[in-house]
């Protein structure tokens, strides 16, 4: 405390329990340091953190063999992008992501079309008009351990007619 009262006079040493300004400006200072510290720490550590669980998994399964084998047609999996296509007791899957600037494409009655640009793809995905580059490609389907048929979108088959799975083979 100061001798007097009324006076700005501060003794040394007091036992004054209060914090002076530059002490206080430093505890801050040092607050700031740790705390911009401690969120590049993160932003880092998030870096170095893999994020393979953070996107879908490339396989995914189509079903029982005796279910997905005894069907026909064409169907669309909307969550995986892909047109699944069954016939004569055979089954491929072909991506329905277009290979100009990756919308995905329709259905259509000549093989597929796309609704941004109007590229056009045959029923086997050759690209036939429009700005497409490629041909829409097709992934490889093996049967697993499960027993389901699976779809391994990491694995890209070019030719349409290797794409094909069936059980026989
Ligand atoms: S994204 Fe398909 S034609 Fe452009």
């Amino acid at each position: 405390m100061p001798k007097y009262r009324n006076s700005l006079k501060v003794i040394e040493k007091s036992k004054d329990p209060k914090m002076s300004r530059r002490r206080f400006l430093g505890l801050v200072g040092w607050g700031a340091v740790a705390g911009v510290g401690g969120v590049l720490g993160a932003a880092m550590l998030g870096y170095l953190y893999p994020n393979a669980l953070k996107i879908p998994p490339s396989i995914f399964s189509i079903g029982r063999p005796e279910d997905v084998l005894s069907s026909e047609g064409r169907v669309f999996i909307p969550a995986q992008k892909a047109f699944l296509e069954v016939a004569r007791g055979r089954v491929r899957c072909m991506t329905a992501i277009c290979t100009h600037l990756g919308c995905t494409v329709n259905s259509a009655e000549t093989g597929f079309k796309c609704p941004c640009h109007g590229s056009t793809y045959d029923l086997d995905g050759r690209n036939t008009g429009g700005p497409a580059p490629l041909p829409l490609v097709y992934y490889q389907i093996y049967k697993g351990a499960s027993g389901d048929l699976l779809v391994d979108k990491s694995r890209v088959i070019q030719i349409p007619k290797e794409a094909w799975f069936s059980s026989t083979a």
